[in-house]
């Protein structure tokens, strides 16, 4: 994935395991933002050529991200990022379809998932129920079967967890809310960018324009019509930050969350972001072009990193499920090291890794999707996570191994 030329962007090529929280720009993203803006930059709704071919530049870009996931283009809704399409997922939909004010989530959704959850709590008075999952992050399916009921308006569960790795395969849950008539919204920002997710409404006759051929999505496949929406962000892709979907289905209705000037559909107002909108769509093109290979190759090399920690760091532990798990990620558990430490030591050995998630960055309290785990608070605070954007060279896996081993020796 590499092709930056800068001395920073060499430095980001050798150690920077933090896909996760921002994928490394692909070149192919960041010519197609230089195309828009170099051939000058318009506003896709205005009125003359200028305008004209930026509504061009944001049609094809969504085509290309329906085809390349599975979807229709009239169900893609541009946003800035996978926090506003899920804020947008929650409140839209719970507040456009009141079948009744009680939601279903778990207790290891993205902040914006269960934030926006407490908000319909806090401010209009919706139920929350938060379904608990097991030591390995996998939603606990008899509490899940007990908590449908009459007025369940929403069943919000992400595909993989960005923190843990785990890989939900939502099945019974999300079949049994459809059949009641529950809207299903999965969270998809690191399932769709390593593996193959198709929202199983088109039947994308061939791979997404640029990509090789053979690699379009099933239309049967995970997690297909099980669920009614989804969330993608560019930037775990590989494309510019700021710029993200919902997809939803047609049939939906949608309250908007940002109102104005009614672009979108009306769903999302504002002015679109023409240049990220077109990198998102060159990010994703490759990015689910290169999946089934890519995906492989990460798995030798996250396997080989989780043995070798497992088997030289005393004290680690691997956090998330063994198996179903997303490629590239590998999180552990350090005990008696602080996850800080041991990303500030990692970080001067030039590896770039995370301690929690990124997004709750800057907060010391221990993650809450550990905790749900079963994890101590203490043990919860010594969390490392990597995640490759490429297979790991052996001297970084080495150098890796070697920070670990001191700083739990220094311990
Ligand atoms: C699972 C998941 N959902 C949503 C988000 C938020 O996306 P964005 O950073 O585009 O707002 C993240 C970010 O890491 C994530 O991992």
């Amino acid at each position: 994935m590499s092709g930056a030329s800068s001395p920073d962007a060499a430095y980001l090529d050798v150690g920077y395991l933090d896909a996760a929280a921002t994928a490394p720009l692909r070149p192919e993203a960041l010519r197609a933002m230089l195309d828009v803006w170099e051939s000058g930059q318009a506003n896709a709704s205005s009125v003359h050529s200028p305008g004209f071919r930026a509504r061009e530049l944001v049609e094809g870009a969504r085509t290309r991200i329906a085809r390349a996931l599975g979807a229709m283009p009239g169900e893609v809704i541009f946003t800035s990022g996978g926090t506003e399409a899920n804020s947008l997922a929650i409140v839209g939909l719970a507040l456009a379809r009141p079948r009744g004010r009680h939601i279903v989530t778990t207790a290891i959704e993205h902040s914006s998932v269960l934030e926006s959850c407490r908000y319909l709590e806090r401010v209009f008075g919706f139920e929350l129920t938060v379904l608990p999952v097991d030591a390995d992050g996998l939603v606990d399916q008899a509490a899940a079967a007990q908590a449908l009921r009459p007025d369940t308006t929403l069943v919000s569960v992400g595909l993989a967890n960005g923190e843990i790795g785990t890989v939900q395969s939502l099945g019974e849950l999300a079949d049994s809310a459809r059949e009641l008539g529950v809207t299903v919204h999965s969270d998809a920002v690191q399932a769709a960018a390593s593996l193959p997710v198709s929202f199983g409404s088109s039947t994308a006759p061939s791979a997404a324009p640029g990509a090789p051929a053979g690699v379009a999505p099933d239309p049967s496949a995970w997690p297909g019509r099980s669920v009614d929406a989804i969330t993608v962000a560019s930037h775990k892709f590989g494309g510019p930050q700021g710029v993200g979907a919902l997809i939803v289905r047609g049939h939906l209705q949608l309250e908007s969350i940002i109102h104005g000037g009614g672009q979108e559909r009306g769903a999302r107002s504002g002015t679109e972001n023409v240049a990220g909108i077109a990198g998102f769509a060159a990010a994703v093109a490759v990015a689910t072009g290169q999946i089934g290979s890519a995906a492989l190759a990460l798995m030798d090399s996250r396997d080989e990193l989780i043995a070798r920690v497992l088997a030289e760091v005393p004290g680690a532990a691997l956090t998330g499920h063994p198996s179903e798990r997303l490629p590239g990620h590998a999180s552990f558990t350090i005990s008696g090291v602080s996850g800080e430490s041991l990303l500030v030591a990692l970080d001067t050995a030039g590896v770039a890794v995370s301690s929690g998630s990124a997004c709750a960055a800057g907060k010391s309290e221990p993650s809450p999707v550990l905790l749900a785990l079963g994890l101590r608070d203490e043990l919860a605070q010594t969390a490392v996570r990597f995640s490759l954007a490429d297979p790991l060279a052996p001297e970084t896996l080495d150098r890796i191994i070697r920070v670990l081993r001191s700083e739990v020796l220094r311990g």
